[in-house]
C-alpha cells in the first residue's frame, strides 16, 4: 500500500473512495445525516460506516484532533482494507494533524503475515492524502518524517513480533549490524567471552542456560557537529521462562516481546538516522535468553556485577534489571552523553499500576520527566511518573550481598524495579537517566489507538519527538 500526498483540492483527486471523519457536530449538518443516521451510525470516536453505493467511508471523530484522528484513520485503513477497493482518498485537516494521520494509517494498516502461509490479501493499493494549502513544501517534510517514523515503529512491531526460535541473541544482533550496515551506522558486537572480560556476571548468569550465546550490541549515529549525545538502553530477552524461578504456563506465552525495549532503541536509531538528526545517539542492548537448565543461574546466587555490586538472586525472573545493570554499567563508560534512557518490559507491576496503555516513567530529574511527558504527549504515546521513594528503596536490602534482585514485598514493583537499576547509574549521572517501563504498552493483545494484535512499537514515536526537540 502506497500513502501519496497531493497538492491538489479533493474533489480533483480521482480514487474510488473518499474517506471522511465527522465529529457528532459535522453529522448532524452533512447532506448525507438521514441515511448516516438510518445506517446507525452516531459518528462515536472510532465508529465507521461504509456507504458502499456512494463509495463514501465515514469515521467517527470525538474531535479533529491529533489524538483523535489517529485513531479513527487506524479505523478507517481497517476498513478500507477490508474491502476490495483499491484507491481512496482523505483530506489533510491541518499541518498540525497530518502527522497523526500517517501514523494512523501506517500503523493501523500494519499485519504481522510471516508465518501464515496464506496471508490475507488487501486490495487497496493506493491512499491520496490531499490539500491544496499553498505551503504544499512543508507539508510534504511533515508527511515525510511521518512516514519514516512510522515505518521505524513497523520495523520494531517486526522484529518483537518474530517468533522466539527465529530471533535469538545472536539473530538479533545480526539484525542490528544488518541495520547499521543499511543505515551506515557504526556496529560493535560483544560476545560471550568479551563480555567475561568485561566482568559482565549479572548479565552473564541470566544467559547461561541458554543454547543461545548472550550478546551486547553497540549502534552508534554520529552526524559532524551534534548538538547533544544521547544513550539509549534496552532491554533484549529475546524469550523470559523465568528461568528456575519459571514462569507459569499462561504468564510464558507472549514472552518473545520481552526483546521489545532493545527492538524499540533499534527502531529508535534508525528513525533517528533517517531524519538526519543532529544528535549522536548510541543504542545498546543487553541480548539474552532466560532459559533452565543444570548450569541456570538460580535463587540464592550471589552474582558480581560489572560495577562490583553484589546481587542476591532471590528471583530468577527478575532478570531484565541484571542484564540491565551491566549493560548500563557498561554505556556509562562507552559514552559520555548527555542523556541516558532505558527502555524494558521490566515488571508486570507496572501494568498494575498504570494500566496496559501507559508507559511507566522513573528517575531523578523532574524537568527530564517534564520534557518527556510532553514528548510523550506530543508523539501520541501515553506516559505517567512514578516516583521513587527512600521507604521502597529499603525493599531491595540483602542480607548477604549489596542488594536484591527482587523487593521484600511486591508492592510497588515497578518502582523497586527503577531503584534497583538506579543502584548502577552514577552518581555524575543521575540526572541525566530515566527509565521507561514499556511492560504494558509494547505488546497487546487486542487492538487499540493505533495498534493492531502483538507489538505495538511502544517508545518509538516518543523518543523521536523528544529527540526532533532538542534545541
Ligand atoms: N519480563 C517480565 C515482566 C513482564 C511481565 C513484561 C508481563 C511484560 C508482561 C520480567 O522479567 C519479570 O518477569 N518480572 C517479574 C519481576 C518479579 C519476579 C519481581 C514480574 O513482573 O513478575
Ligand atoms: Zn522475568
Ligand atoms: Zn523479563
Amino acid at each position: 500500500m502506497n500513502i501519496k500526498l497531493v497538492n491538489k483540492n479533493i474533489s480533483e483527486v480521482s480514487a474510488e473512495v473518499l474517506v471522511e471523519f465527522l465529529t457528532k457536530d459535522d453529522l448532524e449538518s452533512h447532506k448525507e445525516a438521514k441515511i448516516l443516521k438510518q445506517a446507525g451510525f452516531k459518528a462515536e470516536q472510532d465508529s465507521t460506516c461504509f456507504l458502499y453505493e456512494k463509495t463514501i467511508l465515514f469515521c467517527g471523530v470525538e474531535s479533529k484532533k491529533s489524538d483523535d484522528l489517529r485513531s479513527a484513520s487506524a479505523c478507517a485503513i481497517k476498513a478500507l482494507k477490508s474491502s476490495n477497493f483499491i484507491s481512496a482518498k482523505l483530506s489533510v485537516i491541518s499541518k498540525s494533524t497530518l502527522s497523526a494521520l500517517v501514523e494512523g494509517l501506517v500503523l493501523g494498516g500494519y499485519e504481522f503475515n510471516e508465518y501464515k502461509s496464506k496471508p490475507k490479501k488487501s486490495a487497496l493499493e493506493e491512499i491520496f492524502l490531499t490539500t491544496d494549502d499553498l505551503d504544499f513544501e512543508k507539508l510534504e517534510t511533515i508527511f515525510n518524517e511521518a512516514i519514516i517514523v512510522s515505518n521505524a515503529t513497523n520495523f520494531t512491531r517486526d522484529i518483537v513480533n518474530k517468533a522466539p526460535q527465529e530471533i535469538n541473541p545472536q539473530t538479533l544482533a545480526m539484525l542490528a549490524q544488518k541495520l547499521s550496515v543499511d543505515n551506515k551506522l557504526q556496529c560493535t558486537i560483544l560476545q560471550e567471552d568479551d563480555l567475561a572480560k568485561e566482568n559482565m556476571g549479572a548479565m552473564l548468569a541470566v544467559g547461561r542456560a541458554s543454547v543461545h550465546g548472550s550478546a551486547l550490541i553497540h549502534l552508534s549515529y554520529k552526524p559532524e557537529n551534534p548538538k547533544k549525545i544521547i544513550s539509549l538502553v534496552g532491554k533484549g530477552l529475546t524469550y523470559d521462562s523465568g528461568g528456575l524461578s519459571l514462569k507459569a504456563p499462561t504468564s510464558m506465552v507472549t514472552m518473545k516481546m520481552d526483546k521489545a525495549g532493545a527492538c524499540a532503541v533499534l527502531g529508535m536509531i534508525k528513525a533517528v538516522s533517517e531524519l538526519k538528526l543532529d544528535i549522536e545517539v548510541h543504542a545498546f542492548i543487553g541480548a539474552v535468553e532466560n532459559m533452565v537448565g543444570g548450569n541456570a543461574y538460580k535463587p540464592d546466587d550471589v552474582l558480581v556485577s560489572r560495577s562490583k555490586t553484589t546481587i542476591e538472586v532471590r528471583n530468577t525472573d527478575a532478570e531484565g534489571r541484571l542484564v540491565l545493570a551491566d549493560v548500563l554499567d557498561y554505556a556509562q563508560d562507552a559514552v559520555n552523553a548527555d542523556y541516558i534512557f532505558d527502555f524494558a518490559t521490566l515488571t508486570g507491576a507496572c501494568m498494575i499500576a498504570l494500566g496496559q496503555y501507559t508507559t511507566g516513567l522513573m528517575g531523578h530529574s523532574h524537568k527530564l520527566k517534564h520534557d518527556l511527558s510532553r514528548a510523550g504527549s506530543d508523539a501520541g504515546e501515553l506516559i505517567s511518573s512514578l516516583p521513587f521513594n527512600s521507604h521502597l528503596k529499603k525493599l531491595l536490602k540483602s542480607e548477604i550481598a549489596d542488594i536484591s534482585n527482587t523487593a521484600s514485598k511486591p508492592y510497588g514493583g515497578a518502582i523497586t524495579a527503577g531503584m534497583f537499576l538506579d543502584k548502577f547509574i552514577r552518581e555524575e549521572n543521575k540526572n541525566k537517566w530515566m527509565h521507561f517501563d514499556i511492560a504494558g504498552t509494547a505488546y497487546t493483545e487486542a487492538p487499540w489507538d493505533c495498534n493492531v494484535y502483538g507489538a505495538t512499537g511502544a517508545g518509538v514515536r516518543l523518543m523521536t519527538q523528544f529527540l526532533r526537540d532538542i534545541k
